[in-house]
């Protein structure tokens, strides 16, 4: 594949220079293009080098404009890769502006674009970045990252850019269409926290294991996943854009804003009650040694996206039970299914404290008019990689 890669400011620049190599070595053609920014970081030649390609940072610049000028930096090439996306080029890009080679390319772009964001997690988490980074999934971005970990400004957050490997094998992935090529697939995962004042939350012990898996299954089959997940503790699967959510009404405004989707996989936790006024400050002991929560239901992510009018092609939920046998997993698991909508669910026992926070899972798998599938207890990755095979078969 040809490969545009615009290298923005920002010290993750240096791993553009691993990722060049990556793309190289996987058979790629790989045209740089540096902003003014990434040569504070990483010089043009350099770049060039390891690509075997002139590389290009100015939009007016005569030479480049007769070799390659932004018009056919943009049309031929197969893919725009923007790693780093700063948090600059990434509000640039949100508005159309078109103020340098990079910008200009960007603009004149027809071919898939897809940014690796990296930045400080403050400015990741800011509402300015969040919402540019929104109205660029909603015209069809591909949001790589960022990955959770240190940051070169010594704050730990989101705002990693991705690894060269990571970023590499998607592109390689791309080049070679999975079963699910072309379908967007939407995946919630974890549990949500609702506040109860400002120190407490009401939460539950998933994981988000099984979502996160999914996630990757789904990616791995070629599909463009988004994940979203409420407060977890693991990496953002390789492949797979995520929006780290914290509440019910946070998860269901970034599922609104994913659609239109071809198959959203519900496999978070979302918790089902929230404090009906949350405090702005921390409650105090009342001196009456008792405490009684003034609690008011959640939003259902699922069902307000069952019934959506951009109702994606097919939902599939899980279920949650406590039960003491298969039957009456079976039974209440249907009964859930109808009522919220699901085409597929996938329920688990959760009797004696199993499943969640656990690597192996043990499933009943249920489909609109098809018999209970029963599944033997299997890591959570399996799960997986079995509901995704099932999800390709009824394609
Ligand atoms: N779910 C959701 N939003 C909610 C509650 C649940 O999207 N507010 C989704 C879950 O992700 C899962 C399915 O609905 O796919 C079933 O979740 P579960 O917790 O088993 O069901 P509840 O809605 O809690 O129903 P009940 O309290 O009757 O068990």
């Amino acid at each position: 594949m040809n490969i545009t890669l615009i290298i923005s400011g920002g010290i993750a620049a240096y791993k553009s220079l691993a990722l060049i190599r990556a793309l190289k070595s996987s058979g790629h053609q790989v045209i740089p293009i540096l902003t003014e920014g990434a040569q504070a970081f990483i010089t043009p030649l350099s770049a060039a080098a390891l690509a075997e390609n002139p590389a290009y940072t100015e939009l007016f610049d005569l030479k480049s404009e007769s070799e390659m000028g932004h018009i056919r930096l943009s049309r031929e090439s197969d893919l725009l890769l923007v790693a780093p996306a700063s948090a600059d080029l990434i509000a640039k890009m949100a508005l159309g502006l078109a103020d340098d080679l990079a910008s200009a390319t960007l603009l004149a772009s027809n071919k898939p674009v897809w940014i690796a964001p990296a930045m400080n997690p403050e400015m990741w988490r800011h509402p300015a970045t969040q919402s540019n980074v929104a109205r660029l999934r909603e015209r069809g971005v591909r949001i790589l990252g960022p990955d959770l970990g240190d940051t070169a400004c010594g704050e730990v957050g989101t705002g990693r850019m991705l690894e060269p490997e990571l970023l590499s094998a998607a592109v390689d992935g791309f080049a070679r269409p999975g079963p699910l090529h072309g379908q967007r697939a939407l995946v919630t995962a974890g549990p949500t926290c609702e506040a109860l004042d400002a120190v407490r939350v009401l939460t539950n012990r998933s994981s988000g294991r099984q979502g996160f898996a999914i996630a990757e299954a789904l990616a791995e089959a070629g599909a463009e996943v988004l994940l979203v997940s409420g407060p977890v503790a693991l990496p953002s699967p390789s492949q797979v854009s995520v929006i780290r959510v914290e509440s019910a009404a946070e998860m269901l405004a970034a599922c609104r804003q994913a659609l239109p989707v071809d198959l959203a996989i519900f496999t978070a936790a979302v918790s089902d009650w929230k404090a009906a006024s949350p405090s702005a400050g921390k409650n105090k002991k009342n001196g009456s040694q008792s405490l009684r929560l003034d609690l008011v239901e959640t939003d259902d992510v699922l069902a307000s996206i069952a019934s959506d009018p951009q109702r994606p092609k097919r939902i599939v939920g899980f279920a949650a039970e406590t039960v003491a046998s298969e039957a009456e997993l079976a039974g209440l698991a249907e009964a859930k299914r109808q009522r919220k909508g699901a085409d597929w669910l996938v329920a688990n026992n959760v009797a004696q404290g199993a499943v969640f926070d656990a690597d192996r899972n043990q499933v009943l798998l249920l489909r609109d008019a098809m018999p209970p599938e029963s599944w033997p207890e299997m890591p959570k990755q399996q799960v997986a990689q079995q509901l995704v095979a099932r999800l390709i078969d009824a394609q």
